[in-house]
């Protein structure tokens, strides 16, 4: 085995579903930071320990590796040649990214004009076929499934459990760079896999018999492994504009500035429901305006750089540590699970704009001194 870490099916290939001779397809993803937030807790006034696990931080910049190390490793096992999924961007890139180390074909389909530009562009750089479609990311999920059962196509969307299979890994990583499982894990919903990966991955981690593990006397593999003690409280955020679980309902026309997570008809709804259930946990919304400003303030006060989507878990966090829902004193963590270069167009508008002067010292200098810190 090679001493340098070459992604998360090496690392974790007993606790995942794949074969002493499986060929990998891996692009070294996982192994991502898990960062102690210094400031924000701080400028909240709040007595917590807050963590993100910075997704953005894999090959092509979002979670989705982590499940698509696994769903191509094992369609190429299986035989395929080409994989498809619907996407609102980073599963595309993703998927695009793997295919091509794969050398297999690719197509995705995306809701025309609502993805973002970096996503767009790295599928079109992987050589995938992007196919636009007049209509959302329900739609594509839809349309996704009926042509697979014509067209020999692997889907790679959450619908596949070889992909929460590898998203499952995030909570190990936790786990690990912990000692244990945090109070409450907070994270984006959208297609709602990642939530459920989380959550079977901190449930694999955890004796899940107390009764008989009370005769084992701490005996079984889990405690002898002393993988963790606990399960996190799982709290998922939705857009305001998209948040067909906390309303209960379908929505049909989601719509957010965080266009990752605009959708209306979530797959994995019921598995969703059950992480939520299962850890007394609960999901909550946030408006655009929520979001961006935690974006912009994880950006501006620790140098974080995730994409909207992402933001909603922090935005979330603060407004219910504010509302006393989570309790001071406990661990937080919370899944930043894509780059903020992924949507430079948001970032752009919502920032000062440059300064342009003469490529003159003095007007160098004037500039100095109206922002030096007083
Ligand atoms: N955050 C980002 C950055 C995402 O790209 C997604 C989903 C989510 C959160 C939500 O995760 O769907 O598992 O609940 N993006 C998918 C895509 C839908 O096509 O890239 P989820």
């Amino acid at each position: 085995m090679p001493k340098h870490y070459t992604g998360l099916i090496e690392k974790y290939r007993e606790r995942l579903p794949v074969a002493a001779d499986t060929a990998v397809i891996s692009l070294s993803e996982g192994a991502t930071p898990l960062i102690e937030l210094m400031n924000v807790p701080r400028l909240a006034r709040r007595d917590v320990r807050l963590f993100a696990k910075f997704e953005g931080l894999n090959p092509t910049g979002s979670f989705k590796d982590r499940g698509m190390t696994m769903a191509v490793t094992k369609a190429v096992e299986a035989g395929a040649r080409a994989i498809i999924c619907a996407s609102t961007g980073n599963t595309s890139a993703a998927a695009a990214a793997y295919a091509a180390r794969a050398g297999i074909a690719c197509f995705v389909l995306i809701p025309e004009g609502k993805i973002a530009l970096g996503k767009l562009s790295q599928a079109m750089m992987h050589g995938s076929v992007v196919i636009q479609i007049r209509g959302n990311f329900d739609d594509g999920m839809r349309l996704v499934q009926e042509v697979a059962k014509t067209m020999p196509v692997n889907i790679v969307n959450s619908i596949n459990p070889y992909r929460l299979q590898g998203q499952k890994t995030i909570a190990f990583e936790v786990i690990e760079a912990l000692g244990d499982a945090p109070e409450y894990h907070a994270l984006p919903v959208g297609n709602a896999g990642n939530i459920t990966a989380h959550w079977i991955g901190y449930s694999e981690s955890v004796c899940q018999n107390t009764r008989a593990c009370a005769l084992c006397a701490g005996n079984c593999g889990y405690h002898r492994k002393k993988i963790a003690t606990r399960r996190p409280i799982m709290v998922g955020y939705q857009a305001a504009g998209a948040a067909p679980i906390l309303r209960q309902r379908p929505v049909e026309n989601p719509e957010t500035v965080a266009t990752a997570i605009r959708i209306g008809n979530p797959v994995s709804w019921q598995q969703a429901l059950a992480a939520q259930q299962e850890s007394d946990g609960w999901f909550g919304e946030c408006t655009d305006e929520e979001i961006l400003r935690a974006q912009k303030l994880l950006a501006e006060t620790e140098g974080i750089f995730c994409e909207p989507a992402s933001a909603a878990a922090l935005a979330g966090v603060l407004k219910d540590l504010d509302a006393g829902r989570m309790r001071e004193g406990s661990t937080i963590v919370c899944t930043l699970t894509g780059h903020g270069l992924k949507d430079p167009d948001i970032a752009i508008a919502q920032s000062v704009k440059p300064l342009t002067v003469e490529a003159e010292l003095r007007a160098i200098e004037h500039v100095i001194r109206s922002y030096l810190p007083k």
